[in-house]
Order: C-alpha cells, then sequence, then structure tokens
C-alpha cells in the first residue's frame, strides 16, 4: 500500500539544549533527520517524502538531501510556530491524496512492520497512530497531591507515525485552525471530528529524540541494530 509521509522538522531543539536544530545532531556519524529519512528513503511501499522546515535551515537541508542521496522528498515546505502548523503546512504540499503518515523527524528509529500496519490500518478504518502500552503506575497529581491511581489497562503512551486517510487529516487540521484548537498530536484533532482512532502497538524503541539522555538511548539502540544485521 503506498503512502506519503508528513515529516515535520521545524523545530527548535530547546530541551536538547543544542546551538542549532536537535535534527543535525548526528548518532554514529549522521545526522538524525537523515536517520529517519533513510527510513522512508528505503521503505518500498512510501511513494513520497514531505519535510516541514525552518526557512533559514532549508538550504542546508537540501545540502544534506544532496549528501546522503535521499530522492524521494516531493516537497519541502515552511514550517510554521506550533508543531501542527507545520504538520498542516506539510499536508498542503502532500502529492498525494491517499494514506498519509505523519511522523516526527525526531524519531528515527522507527521499525518498517509498525509502518506498515499502520497504513493498512488507515487504509481499512481511517485513522490509526502508534502506542505503546504503559509500563508504570499512573497517578492523576494536583498541587504535589496524588488524587487517584488510574487503572493501566487502559493507559497507551501514543507516539508518532500517525496514519489518516487524506481526507479525515485534511478535514480534521481544517476544523482545528478554524476553532484555534491546537493539540498535541494529530489523533487529537481527528477525534474531536468524531473519527475513530485505531491503535497499532509499537516498541519502546520508537524514541523521540528529546533530551541529552536520548543520544545515549540512540546509540545503544544503534548498536543493537547493527549486532543485529551481522
Ligand atoms: N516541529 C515542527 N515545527 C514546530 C515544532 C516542532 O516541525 N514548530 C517538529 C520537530 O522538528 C520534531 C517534531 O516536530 O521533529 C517533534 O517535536 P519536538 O520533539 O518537540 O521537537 P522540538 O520542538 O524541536 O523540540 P523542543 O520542544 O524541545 O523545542
Ligand atoms: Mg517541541
Amino acid at each position: 500500500m503506498a503512502y506519503t509521509v508528513i515529516l515535520p522538522a521545524a523545530g527548535s531543539g530547546k530541551r536538547m539544549g543544542a546551538e542549532h536544530n536537535k535534527l543535525f545532531i548526528e548518532l554514529k556519524n549522521i545526522p538524525v533527520l537523515i536517520h529517519t529519512l533513510r527510513v522512508f528513503e528505503r521503505d518500498p511501499q512510501c511513494a513520497h517524502i514531505v519535510l516541514a522546515v525552518k526557512k533559514d535551515e532549508q538550504s542546508y537541508i537540501e545540502q544534506l538531501l544532496l549528501q546522503y542521496s535521499i530522492q524521494k522528498v516531493a516537497a519541502i515546505t515552511e514550517g510554521g510556530a506550533e508543531r501542527q502548523h507545520s504538520v498542516y503546512a506539510g499536508l498542503k504540499a502532500s502529492p498525494s491524496k491517499e494514506v498519509v503518515l505523519v511522523h516526527d523527524a525526531a524519531r528515527p528509529f522507527i521499525h518498517q512492520d509498525v509502518i506498515h500496519r499502520l497504513v493498512q490500518a488507515a487504509e481499512k478504518f481511517g485513522a490509526a497512530v502508534a502506542a505503546v502500552r504503559a509500563k508504570d503506575t499512573m497517578k492523576k497529581v494536583q498541587n504535589g497531591i496524588i488524587q487517584e491511581t488510574v487503572e493501566r489497562e487502559s493507559l497507551w503512551i501514543i507516539q508518532t507515525p500517525q496514519a489518516f486517510q487524506y481526507n479525515i487529516l485534511e478535514k480534521a487540521e481544517r476544523m482545528a485552525e478554524l476553532e484555534s484548537f491546537l493539540g498535541t498530536d494529530e489523533a487529537m484533532l481527528v477525534e474531536r471530528q468524531g473519527e475513530k482512532v485505531h491503535i497499532v502497538e509499537s516498541t519502546y524503541d520508537n524514541v523521540k529524540v528529546t533530551t541529552q539522555e536520548d543520544l545515549l538511548f540512540g546509540e545503544v539502540i544503534l548498536n543493537k541494530r547493527k549486532q543485529e544485521e551481522q
């Protein structure tokens, strides 16, 4: 099943505390952004990649695409102040109107089989997101005092990719903009349109490179994968 992936890459990486966009930080001598792009470059089901970037980083990113022979990028568009704006800009630039996947450019370790299960679920049901079960005990807290223990069985930690039939995501983004609603993921926008969003079980190693220690986790994940290849 062919799909288009939208990669929001226009953040600033504040929590990483780096001088520039955290996506340019290298893991095993390759920028995080390129690790993520390679997943989709190598996936035969991925037809197009759309990137949302900061205006002043576009030419550097174009240079990286050339350097690492990334060829599926069909459009590079300007991202916005919030992640949601970047995703919407990417969606508007999407060349295909079938299944679209939204994936954080900062999640370079996503497995291809999770992607394929998401695309299949979106084809069938309209909307599906990658998620893992909560491992820890979860409690609601107010002013430092526990209010209640939340029943863990029903709790999932939501990741990207999030996959949608194009029309469903387009309407959800358009309505959110119209109503000045800002969500923390695409599923939230789709949920408020009354659509059912399905869960596809993902893996705990699909980490979002966010803080310094994630770079250490990243090195370990890449080492493990290299060993498995041998
Ligand atoms: N992103 C984006 N446009 C924004 C903000 C974020 O395209 N206005 C992208 C980031 O580049 C990243 C993904 O959305 O690939 C997930 O965001 P996050 O991990 O929060 O990255 P940053 O916003 O860069 O980091 P921070 O929140 O620490 O500043
Ligand atoms: Mg952010």
